[in-house]
């Protein structure tokens, strides 16, 4: 598996934070899909870093751009492979890091399972410039989706403590989902967005970071779709999702919080809604049985606080076998929330593509 994800529709990321470029080959696409190319720029715009005072301060254009597999703007069903050029490298900060890992980062990891032979400089094919391609994929895939009445959507439920108002699971839907992409930090609340820049700020002037929860939601998957048990739709959004840099648990529906429910409580009773069959309440989050059951799909990702803080930490250096302090220079965002609400979307979307093509419903 590697780099690679998906049975029918299959990407392949490659790239490093420092290399030339990064970028994706998107394989087994449906063909005749007319990419509007104005909205995928505007797509990876709202990841790109550089942008806001919570995202790092490396400033890259993030322009894909395609080498294949689109023909007079259309899809033509042959592998359409994207690249995303690296500019704004400062490779000098990372000189330490082969010998003296960053806690809780790959340095250390990565440089055991390649035998030190992985790119460290800037977290090399760990870093997070790695969800650029991610993005570019998961925004072809959204149009794909939009073609069939689905619309993706998240947003920041909660950051340094500070809470989002949550999706109604029951209602949430594809207009109020387009809404949300527009918004210049992605929250529901205005309030609770302006709390969660001043957790964020806070955090940087203490030399910190803060983590959060990414909160998804997938409007107008009709019911049917996923492959039990391994290519249930939990399992492949799941996997996707949690390959996401930072991203460290997921649940679906109500997810946790069922464990101190009684049946009774969490089960969603069987109704006619829309002279459509489903369930009437929606603590399952749109899944049982790995099968979407109608109801809007939703799902909660955690962020975990970004690894590279400027306060000093302890590490070893691996060629000398002693502890040091470690000051970590770079360029490194307070906190990777805001900028892994696109990301995730792109790899719901991604994974849903997927399931769709694998049972031959696109
Ligand atoms: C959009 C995005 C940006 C990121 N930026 C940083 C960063 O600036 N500094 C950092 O230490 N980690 C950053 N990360 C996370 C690391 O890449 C990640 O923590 C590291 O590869 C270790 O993987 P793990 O946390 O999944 O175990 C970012 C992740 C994403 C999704």
């Amino acid at each position: 598996m590697g780099s690679m994800f998906g049975e029918r529709v299959r990407i392949s990321v490659f790239g490093e934070s420092h290399g030339r470029s990064v970028g994706v080959v998107l394989d087994g696409l449906p063909s005749g899909i007319p990419l509007d190319l104005d909205e995928v720029a505007a797509f990876l715009l709202r990841r790109a870093p550089g942008r806001a005072l919570h995202s790092t301060a490396r400033r890259e254009a993030d322009v894909p751009e395609i080498q294949s597999g689109l023909y007079r703007g259309v899809t033509t069903g042959t592998p359409l492979c994207a690249l995303i050029q690296n500019f704004n490298t400062h490779s000098e900060d990372y000189d330490d890091l082969r010998t003296k890992p960053r806690p809780s980062h790959a340095d250390f990891t990565g440089s055991v399972r390649y035998g030190g032979f992985n790119d460290p400089r800037g977290g090399g094919h760990f870093s997070g410039r790695l969800t650029a391609p991610i993005a570019f994929a998961g925004a072809v895939c959204l149009q794909a989706l939009q073609r069939k009445g689905i619309a993706v959507g998240a947003h920041a439920l909660e950051i340094g403590g500070v809470r989002d108002a949550a999706f109604d699971a029951e209602t949430v839907d594809a207009a109020f989902l387009r809404g949300l992409a527009g918004r210049g930090f992605p929250v529901v609340s205005e309030a609770a967005g302006v709390r969660m820049r001043e957790a964020i700020e806070a955090a940087r002037r203490d030399l910190d970071s803060v983590g959060g929860i990414v909160e998804c939601a997938v409007a107008g998957v009709p019911a049917g779709v996923g492959d039990p048990i391994f290519g249930g739709l939990e399992s492949r959004i799941g996997a996707i999702v949690l390959a996401i840099p930072a991203v460290k648990g997921v649940e679906f529906g109500d997810g946790f919080a069922m464990a101190a429910r009684r049946g009774s409580e969490n089960n969603d009773p069987i109704g006619i809604a829309d002279g459509v069959v489903a369930p009437t309440t929606n603590h399952a989050g749109g899944i049982d049985g790995g099968i979407s059951n109608g109801r809007p799909i939703v799902f909660r990702a955690v962020v975990k606080p970004t690894a590279s803080i400027a306060r000093t930490q302890r590490t070893l250096d691996l060629a000398t076998g002693t502890e040091e302090a470690l000051s970590i220079r770079g360029r490194h965002d307070p906190c990777i929330v805001p900028r892994a609400v696109p990301v995730v979307e792109a790899a719901a979307a991604i994974a849903l593509l997927d399931a769709f093509v694998a049972l031959g419903r696109y």
